[in-house]
């Protein structure tokens, strides 16, 4: 709820819950700068993430682990400045939350009062509940992330998808009911099978937000600069490409190119 009125309608965490319960989907997508941010918010969108995904999309990171707080809050809050209507997303960054909740509220208030963020998203079950918990003292809305978690890749030893055996599926969804029952306002789901997802989003009152688990979830999300074809040899199963932007610019910058070096650009028309 704004302060001061303005004309949009704001997506809040309570109106997440109502698409869930009226069987609404929910459609997110990353953003880390304030152009992308502006495109989005010409769209119904309803979420928007400042996912740690930039230390790959933005940083030519190969994994998310080395983004720190202060970038996340920089992409942040260039994000923030664009978007009037969606629910906008943080990532806390690997190494500023777990295993110390203290060190987690600090973290998530820095990024609430330096981004104008509505809510963090943090990875983990049952091993970051304190943190949970304890950022929520301070009233910050806080998304869960399940599943191929990428801060734990190390663990992991590979992007395969997660919960594939018996076990792993039964501590996700044990580690889902420990999200919501702490207070988590929304979970998503990274590549985990289609029937697992269908099953945690049966069993819980929270929304889901899938990536690569199916579409039984009450809600999708991409990385926005994968499925504008931007990304270059990503192709994941699960990802739909929604252009080929990616060629796109590569034409544009090519012809300006040809264009400067063949004294076509800049014309009389465009000059002074
Ligand atoms: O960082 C990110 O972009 C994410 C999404 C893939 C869910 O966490």
């Amino acid at each position: 709820m704004a302060y001061l009125q303005t004309d949009v309608t704001k997506v809040t965490t309570r109106v997440l819950q109502n698409m869930k319960q009226q069987g609404e989907k929910i459609a997110m997508l990353t953003a880390y700068d304030y152009s992308m941010a502006r495109l989005l918010d010409r769209t119904k969108i309803d979420v928007v993430l400042v996912g740690d995904s930039a230390a790959n999309v933005m940083d030519g990171y190969q994994t998310t682990l080395p983004i720190t707080l202060d970038e996340m809050i920089f992409y942040g809050a260039s994000v923030v400045r664009a978007i009037k209507r969606a629910l906008v997303v943080v990532d806390m960054p690997f190494g500023t939350y777990q295993g110390n909740s203290k060190l987690a509220l600090a973290s998530a208030i820095r990024i609430m009062k330096e981004t104008g963020a509505d809510a963090v998203k943090l990875e983990g079950g049952q091993e970051v509940l304190e943190s949970i918990e304890r950022i929520l003292t301070a009233g910050i809305p806080v998304m869960g992330h399940l599943g191929l978690t990428p801060q734990s890749i190390n663990k992991f030893g590979t992007y395969a998808v997660r919960a594939t055996d018996e076990e792993e599926a039964e501590r996700l969804v044990r580690d889902a009911h420990i999200l919501q029952e702490a207070g988590c306002f929304a979970v998503v789901l990274e590549k985990i099978p289609a029937l697992l997802a269908e099953r945690v989003t049966a069993e819980l009152s929270i929304p889901t937000i899938g990536i690569g688990a199916g579409g039984k979830v009450d809600g999708q999300v991409l990385v926005l600069q994968d499925m504008l074809g931007i990304t270059q040899q990503f192709t994941p199963r699960y990802l739909r490409l929604y252009g080929s932007f990616g060629e796109e610019i590569s034409r544009a910058v090519c012809q300006y190119v040809s264009d400067v070096k063949s004294l076509d650009f800049p014309n009389e028309k465009e000059q002074y």
